[in-house]
């Protein structure tokens, strides 16, 4: 059903540090933050040949990622993003397995404006999983 991986995102406390460390050590192709009002979020594209890796940084009052900082405060992977021909189909095979799908099971417009919904990382081997309509 998953195919390919669209992203890892990882929260990191210090976008600037991120950036460096991904554009200078690691040598990578590192997008300028955007800022994400929507999602609460401001996010560096690190461009990689087959994915990219989100660094993601609170923004504003009530970010997605502000308690999950607050438990790491050095940073570490958030999520990672599994893309999916049909995102509604994927939900509903998903559920009759017990999963469950975050929030009221109703895919958003994600960060790239394609249908995304979130799994519970309790039924995903510990991991937060997004699921994107590619
Ligand atoms: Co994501």
């Amino acid at each position: 059903m998953i195919g390919r991986l669209n992203h890892v995102a990882i929260a990191v406390p210090d976008l600037d540090q991120a950036s460096a460390l991904y554009r200078d050590t690691l040598g990578a192709k590192v997008s300028a933050p955007q800022a994400q009002p929507k999602h609460g979020v401001t996010v560096v594209f690190v461009e990689l040949p087959n994915t990219k890796i989100e660094l993601l940084h609170p923004l504003g009052a009530d970010s997605p990622i502000a308690a999950f900082l607050a438990r790491n405060p050095s940073g570490g992977i958030h999520h990672v993003c599994y893309e999916v021909p049909d995102i509604l189909a994927a939900r509903d095979r998903l559920k009759a397995t017990g999963a469950r799908v975050l929030g009221d099971g109703e895919p958003k417009i994600g960060a790239h404006d394609k249908p995304v919904l979130f799994l519970h990382p309790k039924d995903f081997a510990g991991t937060l999983v997004e699921l994107e309509q590619a």
